[in-house]
């Protein structure tokens, strides 16, 4: 477990001030100018040791990420665009940060700007989130009343700070989608290569990370990369923030050590499973579009990326969807398929007739109205979209479909038969259209 004094989010809860006299109270903007005097190699070499992943997601390293921006300037100016897109159902963690740490996040921000070469920030910032927005530009005008940002600030570093707010569109998560967004298109992903690094943000260097990615940078350069590298295990460091919800008694966001094990996380934060463990059906431990993970299986895992990769699933976001064994999961499953069809942008074929498609099935299967020989045939087409689109919204259509057959092939079975023995049951309605 997670000691108190490697905590990187102390105000997560919001029980202090949020502002910059509390922010400067818990230790952010501490040796700032310090950390920028060790120079651009420095801090890049620290979070490349640091062994931090990137948390939106995909887990890519973010140290290296930051190393491929071009190292000298050919003319056109160098940006940092931060992912606060959070739309990934149960995923609720980065709204906590811009509402009560923010200071953490634009220090972040300031530092990893110069590391790579970075006078401007852009943070994109989901358009429901209309309260984190205001409490994210009253941080952003402290910082610059403070001199701690700007054009003219005390750390010798220019550095401005730009609050965009988006209308709400699960695509514009996606990092290039965002940046078109950003531009003011429609947002919809590019065709890569050229990656964001070579041709991102209004054609140039770009860089973009996650909230929680850019908001421990702070205190990780402040700590030391060893002391990070040193929660967790290897290869999946650090403490990371879980979101936690479903069928547990207290469900709750908490920061802990990377790799805690599953059970450990939910008897010690969310007062165990509704009705015992032994009531756990299954659970989607990244965020809605990693595949499920049955209880034999989750119990006694570790919450970390190579771990839930080995279980055929992923850490994703670390939003834990936990499922008791009163839940329908057929039911659940169609209306995460309803979700994908309804967030497709509808630029590939595989996806926007696939995502439609698999959400019809899905939809009848729900109600068992379907034939036994479809399981394998929407098996085999949610095979033909993975890996076969533009962006990876292909992917996250297919994979809850995926780990549904896997592993509970014999609901929808049985689904089937009952809806045969009497075809005119109730209808089920999977969501609202
Ligand atoms: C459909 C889709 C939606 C996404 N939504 C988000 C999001 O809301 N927030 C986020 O940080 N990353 C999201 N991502 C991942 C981003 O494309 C990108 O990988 C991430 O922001 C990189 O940050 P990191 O390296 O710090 O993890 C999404 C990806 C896809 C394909
Ligand atoms: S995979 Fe789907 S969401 Fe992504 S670009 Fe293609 S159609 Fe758009």
């Amino acid at each position: 477990m997670l000691h108190d004094r490697d905590r990187i989010f102390t105000n997560l809860y919001g029980r202090q001030d949020p502002g910059l006299k509390g922010a400067l109270k818990r230790g952010n903007w501490d040796g700032t100018k310090h950390i920028l005097e060790m120079g651009r190699d420095w801090i890049i070499d620290e979070m490349k040791a640091s062994g931090l992943r990137g948390r939106g997601g995909a887990g890519f390293p973010t140290g290296m990420k930051w190393s491929f921006m071009p190292k000298v300037n050919d003319g056109r100016p160098h940006y940092l665009v931060i992912n606060a897109d959070e739309s990934e159902p149960g995923t609720c963690k980065d709204r906590e940060i811009l509402r009560h740490d923010p200071h953490l996040l634009i220090e972040g921000a300031m530092l990893a700007s110069f590391a790579m070469g970075a006078h401007a920030a852009y943070i994109y910032i989901r358009g429901e989130f209309i309260a984190e927005r205001i409490a994210l530009q009253k941080a952003v005008d402290e910082a610059y009343e403070a001199k701690l940002i700007g054009k003219d600030n005390k750390h010798g570093y220019p550095f401005d700070f730009y609050v965009h707010h988006g209308a709400g569109a699960y695509i514009c998560g996606e990092e290039t989608a965002l940046l078109e967004s950003l531009e003011g298109k429609k947002g919809q992903p590019r065709l890569k290569p050229p990656f964001p690094a070579n041709m991102g943000l209004y054609g140039c260097p770009t860089t973009v990370n996650n909230v929680e990615s850019i908001a421990v940078a702070g205190t990780i350069l402040r700590r030391g990369a060893s002391w990070f590298n040193g929660i967790g295990r290897p290869n999946n460091v650090g403490t990371k923030l879980f979101c936690v919800s479903g069928h547990v008694n207290t469900p709750c966001n908490v920061e802990e050590a990377m790799g805690i094990t599953f059970r450990e996380l939910i008897d010690t934060h969310c007062g165990g499973i509704r009705g015992g463990w032994e009531n756990l059906k299954c659970v989607i431990p990244g965020g809605s579009s990693v595949p499920l993970v049955p209880a034999e299986q989750i119990m006694d895992a570790h919450m970390d990326f190579d771990t839930l990769r080995a279980l055929r699933s992923g850490l994703g976001t670390a939003a834990v969807i936990v499922m008791d064994k009163s839940t329908d999961i057929v039911k659940a499953i169609a209306r995460i398929s309803h979700f994908y069809k309804h967030e497709s942008c509808g630029q590939c074929t595989p996806c926007r007739e696939g995502t439609g498609w698999m959400a019809r099935v899905m939809a009848r299967m729900a109600e068992g109205r379907a034939q036994k020989r479809e399981i394998d045939m929407l098996l085999d087409v949610s095979t033909r979209i993975e890996g076969h689109t533009i962006c990876a919204l292909g992917d996250a259509a297919a994979w809850p479909i995926q780990g549904l057959i896997r592993h509970f092939r014999g609901e929808i079975e049985k689904k089937i038969d009952q809806y045969s023995a009497n075809p005119h049951s109730e209808p089920v309605r999977v969501a609202a259209e």
